[in-house]
């Protein structure tokens, strides 16, 4: 059945991929956003899907300071993405990134409770685990966060936990990290990093290279959010579901997209390994999303690997080195406190 759905960050890297999956479910959907990484996300989208332009409310806000009772009072679902989301962006300014990924959640959550929201979903992440020595790491093992965004995120999710379900029916999701092109694009990830060094340099560095990365392809990555949806509350609400696909260490990756550019485009790769400090390693189950939900990736790493050359080809990226693709170069550039 069609929702009127707010989507808290919606602009962002995930939201560009999703808001338009919604919109083809017919939902109504409002994306608040303060819009730093601009506006253009649904342009192409709504070009050739003009009807849907009715179904789609653009709202720039901050949720640290905006009327949110407002904003949620016709929402039937909120799904919570915005954040400052990654450890070197929240690093630039600890301080802003307490303030929106926490301070301004309870803000969030109060509202939607107050807005008698009936479905809350949040976006946590998989590294709130930090680094276990478990072979597969399941939602039911301690968190035990090494990063500050990680860290907050745990925080939020504490704050979930204690809100009885009839006052906010939430349900909270540890995705692993995305993959693959977006209109919003993310170069600051894995998979995206390796491929367009692969694609702008032929070259990949790879620091270490043994550690585990758990990804996820973004197109699994909102259809999962568009599931949620639709799921009853008995199977979802007060759970928490990691969602991820392949666990591959980044050594693996590499020579992924090594292949990938020798094998469909005749390209040779060359992959440097350097050390690293940072060997945090971790393989994520999502055995519990796929038992309860029946959820199932239906992209691998592979697709994620082409739908970026493809973009790239035809021009979409035309310039890798842009900050708007890299959330730390975007904080700095704009300056945001
Ligand atoms: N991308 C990943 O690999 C990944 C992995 C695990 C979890 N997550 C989580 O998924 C969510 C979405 O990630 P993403 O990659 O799309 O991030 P993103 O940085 O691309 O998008 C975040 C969006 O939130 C907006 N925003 C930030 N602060 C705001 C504020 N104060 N008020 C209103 N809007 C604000 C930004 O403008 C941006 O459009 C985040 O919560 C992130 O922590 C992402």
């Amino acid at each position: 059945m069609p929702q009127r759905i707010l989507v808290i960050g919606g602009a962002g890297y995930v939201g560009s991929t999703l808001v338009p999956k919604l919109l083809n479910q017919g939902h109504r959907v409002t994306v608040l956003d303060t819009f730093w990484f601009g506006k253009a996300v649904f342009d192409e989208y709504l070009t050739k899907n003009l009807y849907r332009f009715r179904q789609l409310f653009m709202m720039e806000g901050d949720i640290r300071n905006c009327d949110l009772g407002k904003i949620m009072a016709d929402a039937d679902c909120v799904i919570h993405l915005a954040c400052i989301s990654n450890d070197p962006s929240f690093e630039l300014n600890r301080d802003l990134g307490r303030s929106i990924n926490y301070d301004a959640f309870l803000r969030v959550i109060d509202a939607a409770q107050k807005a008698k929201v009936k479905r809350f979903i949040f976006a946590s992440t998989s590294s709130v685990y930090g680094i276990k020595k478990e072979e597969n790491v399941t939602e039911d093992l301690e968190l035990e966060p090494i990063t500050d965004y990680s860290k907050y995120k745990a925080f939020c999710e504490m704050e979930l936990r204690m809100i009885p379900a009839e006052k906010l029916p939430w349900v909270i999701i540890r995705p692993a990290t995305v993959c693959g092109y977006a209109s919003r694009l993310r170069l600051d990830l894995t998979v995206n990093i390796l491929t367009m060094a692969a694609l702008t340099k032929g070259k990949i560095t790879v620091l270490g290279g043994s550690q585990k990365r758990p990804n996820i392809n973004i197109k699994d990555m909102a259809d999962l959010y568009v599931q949620l949806i639709k799921e009853p509350d008995e199977k979802i609400v007060g759970q928490t579901f990691n969602a991820g696909g392949e666990n591959l260490s980044v050594m693996d990756i590499a020579i992924l997209v090594q292949k990938f550019l020798q094998d469909f485009r005749d390209k040779k790769v060359e992959i440097e390994i350097k050390p690293t400090d940072d060997l945090r390693s971790y393989h994520v189950s999502s055995e519990k999303i796929k038992r309860e939900l029946g959820w199932q990736v239906l992209f691998n790493m592979q697709d994620a690997i082409w739908s970026l050359v493809d973009a790239f080809e035809k021009g979409k990226i035309p310039n890798p080195d842009d900050p708007k693709y890299y959330n730390i170069k975007t904080m700095q550039k704009l300056n945001i406190s």
